[in-house]
């Protein structure tokens, strides 16, 4: 896990959306809501996206499929 520089415009970096999805974040919304990450220039939402898609799938799931949070 790294503590690089995500948003530059909002100083938002790796481990701060990270902390995000452990308390629950689902998606780039929930994080740019709690962080703010993304919401200026958006250069940076598919980085997000990215993270986002890369702890979910980091995530143990249940036999049905669902995320076992
Ligand atoms: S770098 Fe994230 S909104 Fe500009």
């Amino acid at each position: 896990m790294s503590n690089r520089l995500v948003c530059i415009c909002n100083m938002v970096s790796e481990q701060e959306i990270i902390n995000e999805l452990k308390k629950g974040a689902l998606d780039t919304s929930d994080i740019q809501y709690a962080t703010r990450a993304g919401t200026s220039c958006g250069k940076c939402l598919m980085t997000i996206d990215q993270i986002v898609e890369e702890y979910h799938a980091s995530q143990p799931q249940d036999s049905q499929g669902r995320l076992n949070l």
